[in-house]
């Protein structure tokens, strides 16, 4: 474990999801006080034990609450010194955004203002946001760096824009406020322990997940959504970056809070793309045997290409990703292979009272 400095309370919005159990190991090896608020929508609470048994440390507190929840979450800020928020919790399946435009939007949008207001209500001005490559819509090929024009193609990248744009205009009109928003390309892998990972209620939207359960016998094949893309093998091109990458980047951006005032956005990728087939690739090598496929329509909404450029944060931070697509299914298939049906059944950490 590292020391930081100075020591501080970071409340993790969606702290049991995917992103956000990872974020939770990070901060938590690196000194800061951590305090969880998850609905479990997406989630097991049996993920903040595993979070506690890697890092060696206690999450100070963890709330089972719906991010709109006001009161609920008033009463936390009440309870607890918070010095910043990195804000994960949200509705992440562009199919079924489609399918739910307006429970994206609640969840999404109205999650992010609920959090704001309360925010703003105990004083706190410091927030690490969660946004998505996905603002971008069909804008490839090529790298996209942030100033490419937000053209989202689905309720879930809107949502997120939305968030976006309401953040730089209270950054705009409230100088007391400091925003990172950060843009994800497609995270990806597991912990290296293989405690923690990817585990999705139902079927997995996403294609790193949906892989993994094919290669342990839960899935039959890999169903790869079109094979008919202006790319090279004629499948759709995205970055896959490490999900210990993507919190590494969430630990920096803590840092540089303190950096000044106002908003500034930077893509999170590795700068390189890789077609569904070469995940499917990569990850039979990981496993050691080939994972069956067939070729299926496209998904709507989905784009032929979605690449970062992400030497902006390069430039600002220092971060650059350092694991590979090869290192993201390994990893990816150590959880997968020691968890089988995910984190069923493994012990539970209690909630804390509100
Ligand atoms: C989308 C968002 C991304 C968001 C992520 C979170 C877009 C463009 N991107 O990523 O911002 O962070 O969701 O969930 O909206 N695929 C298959 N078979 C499958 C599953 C996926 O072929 O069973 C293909 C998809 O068509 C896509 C690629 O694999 O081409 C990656 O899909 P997925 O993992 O779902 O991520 P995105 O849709 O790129």
């Amino acid at each position: 474990m590292t020391p930081t400095s100075p020591p501080s309370t970071v409340l993790v919005t969606g702290g049991a999801g995917f992103i956000g159990s990872h974020a939770c190991v990070e901060l938590l090896d690196h000194g800061y006080e951590v305090i969880v608020v998850d609905d479990y929508s997406n989630s097991t609470p049996q993920v903040l034990t595993r979070v506690e048994r890697i890092a060696g440390r206690f999450v100070g507190a963890v709330y089972e609450l719906d991010i709109r929840d006001r009161r609920a979450l008033s009463a936390v800020f009440d309870r607890h010194s918070v010095d910043a928020v990195v804000h994960f919790a949200a509705h992440k399946a562009v199919g079924g955004s489609t399918r739910m435009p307006v429970e994206y939007y609640d969840t999404n949008v109205g999650g992010t203002t609920a959090l704001l207001r309360t925010m703003h209500e105990h004083g706190v001005h410091q927030l690490v946001f969660s946004s998505s490559c996905s603002i971008y819509g069909d804008a490839g090929p090529g790298p996209l760096d942030e100033a490419t024009p937000a053209r989202p193609t689905n309720p879930y990248a809107a949502s997120k824009w939305i968030c976006e744009q309401i953040l730089a205009d209270v950054c705009h009109r409230c100088p007391e406020y400091t925003v990172l928003c950060l843009r994800y390309f497609n995270p990806a892998g597991a912990h290296p322990s293989g405690l923690l990972g990817e585990d999705p209620h139902g079927t997995p939207d996403n294609l790193m997940p949906y892989v993994a359960q094919v290669a342990i016998g839960r899935r039959k094949r890999v169903h790869v959504f079109g094979a008919d893309y202006p790319t090279p093998d004629g499948t759709a091109i995205r970055d896959y970056l490490h999900v210990m990458d993507t919190v590494e980047a969430h630990r920096v951006a803590l840092d540089h809070l303190a950096d000044g005032p106002g908003m500034r956005v930077y893509n999170l990728g590795v700068g390189k793309g890789s077609s569904v087939l070469d995940v499917v690739t990569a990850f039979s090598e990981a496993c050691g045997r080939p994972i069956p496929y067939e070729v299926a329509a496209r998904r709507p909404g989905d784009v032929a290409e979605l690449v970062a450029d992400a030497t902006a944060v390069a430039r600002a931070w220092g971060w650059r990703p350092i694991r590979d697509l090869a290192d993201t299914c390994r990893d990816a298939w150590r959880f997968q292979q020691l968890n089988p049906h995910g984190y069923a059944g493994s012990a539970r950490r209690p909630n804390t009272k509100a």
